[in-house]
């Protein structure tokens, strides 16, 4: 094989993807009723990002209505549509998105499966409420005949030596060979580049994922719902596909894709990123990868040495309990 041609097992050459630059709504009014088995987004959560213009909490679900009353008519009936959302800030005062578009949802008869909490464990620091560390995943179906495959997505059973105590089976293995259900709580690592968890220098560019955009979600929790809510050939949509990831789940898993995305830019990351897939040099977090352990002896694992003196001095007396309490 010549180095310049594509290496097809990253991509088969059957699998068919575009990305649109436009607007949701407008391209969304094109396509046809019921061609995706799988919708799955991360819509903007009019909190201010660069690429949105907040607006009032009431006006924003309006617009998003209008797109999901077309999102509802491109599903097909086998179909799955998973949004995922975390929570609209004003004031202070939060919102959780989930609560506002799970009713829009239901107007549109689709069916709750899970709600799924995605957990990520680290994150920005809050000081007048607790740190939010999950955001939140509605997996809807069309119809109550939808397409669910769990066996590609199960997890390494924690115990899977456990014996059937009594029964039939008795001392047979009670799991399932191929694992367990990874259950409604996910622990998949998003935005480590945003701290610096790992003890490296400048993780934010060392992250195999990372690019400009603002807020791109993790691959691996994409694939974990292309695998399990789409068949091989099913067409999968992103109607807010950033730099990608969706398209990227997608593809490298022998589906085909389209998302759309307003901003060229993002779009540009989005194609390049697929070529960088296609030629088997994009660096992507593997599914269920361990998530890292601190081993203890890493640096910033251990207490610093200037805490380490305010234990001594709060022994010894020395210290002031009031300038603590500021
Ligand atoms: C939360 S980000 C999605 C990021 C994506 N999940 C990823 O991993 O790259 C939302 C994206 O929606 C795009 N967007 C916002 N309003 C849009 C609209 N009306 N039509 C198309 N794209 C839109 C933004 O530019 C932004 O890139």
């Amino acid at each position: 094989m010549k180095v310049s041609e594509p290496l097809f097992e990253f991509i088969s050459p059957d699998i068919d993807y575009q990305i649109v630059n436009g607007d949701s709504l407008k391209v969304l009014i094109g396509i046809e009723d019921g061609r995706f088995d799988l919708i799955i987004t991360s819509p903007p959560y009019n909190v201010g990002k660069s690429y949105e213009t907040k607006t009032s909490i009431e006006k924003y679900l309006e617009t998003q209505e209008e797109i999901i009353n077309q999102l509802v008519r491109a599903l097909s009936d086998k179909g799955n549509l998973c949004w995922q959302v975390g929570n609209y800030v004003d004031k202070g005062e939060v919102f959780p998105l989930d609560i506002y578009y799970y009713q829009i949802f239901k107007r549109c008869g689709l069916k709750l499966r899970n709600r799924i909490i995605w957990y990520f464990g680290h994150g920005l620091h809050a000081s007048n409420r607790f740190s939010g560390r999950y955001e939140t995943i509605l997996w809807f179906s069309k119809t109550n005949d939808y397409i669910f495959n769990l066996d590609p997505v199960r997890v390494p059973a924690k115990y899977p030596g456990k014996l059937h105590f009594k029964g039939e089976k008795k001392g047979l293995p009670s799991g399932n060979p191929l694992g367990k259900n990874p259950s409604d709580i996910w622990n998949i690592i998003a935005n480590d580049w945003e701290t610096a968890m790992w003890n490296i220098p400048n993780v934010k560019s060392n992250h195999p994922e990372k690019t400009e955009h603002p807020c791109q979600f993790p691959i691996e929790l994409v694939e974990r719902c292309v695998l399990a809510l789409t068949n091989e050939d099913s067409w999968v949509l992103d109607p807010f596909a950033g730099v990608g990831s969706t398209i990227i789940a997608a593809i490298k898993n022998k589906r085909n894709a389209i998302g759309i995305e307003k901003d060229a830019e993002y779009c540009k990351i989005a194609k390049q990123r697929i070529n960088d897939l296609k030629e088997g040099k994009l660096r992507v977090r593997p599914i269920n990868k361990q998530i890292h352990k601190p081993s203890g002896k890493d640096k910033v694992s251990q207490v610093p040495k200037e805490w380490l003196q305010l234990e001594l001095e709060k022994v010894n007396g020395k210290y002031n309990e009031k300038s603590d309490q500021k």
